[in-house]
């Protein structure tokens, strides 16, 4: 069990919440072989994305295949709320068709929170507009532990833009409860004032190159980003893209939760660095999720 019945924002998760959630997934990493556990048995789990989404969705849904859940997919361009529904009744309606899991994306911040207040089921937080995107900073601290063990000390810069992303929120606050260093890079207008954060800012990808064990990149997000928040495509790629060049023979991990802007964020050729853990991270999301579904289900078999 976790220490609370429902996964919304990463704060929320204790040491030993985090000790579970790893372990468990360690576990069915290393004895998947094709055939599907039953930790979802007799448990049903909706997906419900009113954002698009390729990594998330798809990892939650072979997740929950794999250990022999019942699903339901909502799809918001067929569903009644273009008829006016409220997501309140929609996830009535689902839990009333006795859905137990639901996974849900939004667009707006604090979408998960109001939802668990108006059901008894357990909300899993699979990423609310910018503020929190919980079970991505499971998957980069999973990958980040398989590589280097304890983290207590690792030096990991967060790249690009930090105010407007809900991965950064969520690997801010699960590495520091790991004792990561974390740092920030980006532009000025994209990145916490000082009163918010006191730790390390660098103003360019080399210097925090210089002075980090791991570079987690960020995706641009244009579809989010006010007029005039942001320096010019050009200005960005120059300064906080990275390439072959950039890394030279360093010794550094590279992560990004995608999707990947390929040429501004960062250069194809990056993928064929060995220290790339871009794959791996997709990899493992599929075996964080696994682990958060069947903790949460325990209190519904
Ligand atoms: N990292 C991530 O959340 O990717 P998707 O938007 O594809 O789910």
């Amino acid at each position: 069990m976790l220490s609370k019945p429902y996964l919304i924002d990463s704060n929320d998760l204790s040491s030993d919440d985090l000790e579970i959630i790893f372990t468990k997934a360690k576990y069915f990493k290393e004895n998947f072989d094709g055939s599907p556990f039953n930790d979802l048995k007799n448990v049903t789990t909706a997906f419900a994305f009113f954002e698009p989404s390729t990594r998330t969705k798809l990892s939650f849904e072979l997740a929950a295949k794999r250990l022999s859940g019942t699903t339901i997919s909502y799809d918001f361009q067929s569903s009644s709320q273009l008829k006016g529904e409220t997501l309140v009744d929609t996830i009535r309606t689902m839990e009333a068709m006795q859905v137990d899991l639901f996974v849900v994306r939004h667009s707006t911040n604090g979408t998960p929170e109001m939802l668990q207040k108006n059901t008894s089921g357990s909300i899993i937080n699979a990423g609310d507009g910018t503020k929190d995107h919980p079970t991505q900073g499971l998957l980069d601290a999973f990958t980040l532990i398989e590589k280097y063990g304890d983290l207590s000390g690792l030096k990991v810069t967060i790249v690009g833009g930090i105010t407007n992303s809900r991965v950064a929120q969520a690997n801010i606050k699960i590495l520091r409860k790991l004792n990561v260093e974390v740092f920030l890079c980006g532009p000025k207008q994209l990145l916490p004032t000082d009163k918010i954060w006191e730790g390390k800012i660098f103003n360019n990808i080399d210097d925090a190159i210089e002075k980090s064990d791991v570079i987690m990149l960020l995706r641009l997000q244009k579809e989010r980003m006010d007029e005039g928040k942001m320096p010019s495509m050009s200005e960005y790629i120059k300064f906080f893209g990275l390439s072959s060049d950039n890394i030279d023979n360093k010794n550094i991990s590279i992560m990004h939760p995608g999707p990947v802007n390929y040429g501004v964020e960062l250069d194809w050729e990056i993928n064929k660095n060995p220290n790339c853990l871009i794959q791996t991270q997709v990899q493992n999301g599929v075996f964080i999720r696994m682990a958060v579904l069947s903790t949460l289900a325990e209190k519904y078999k």
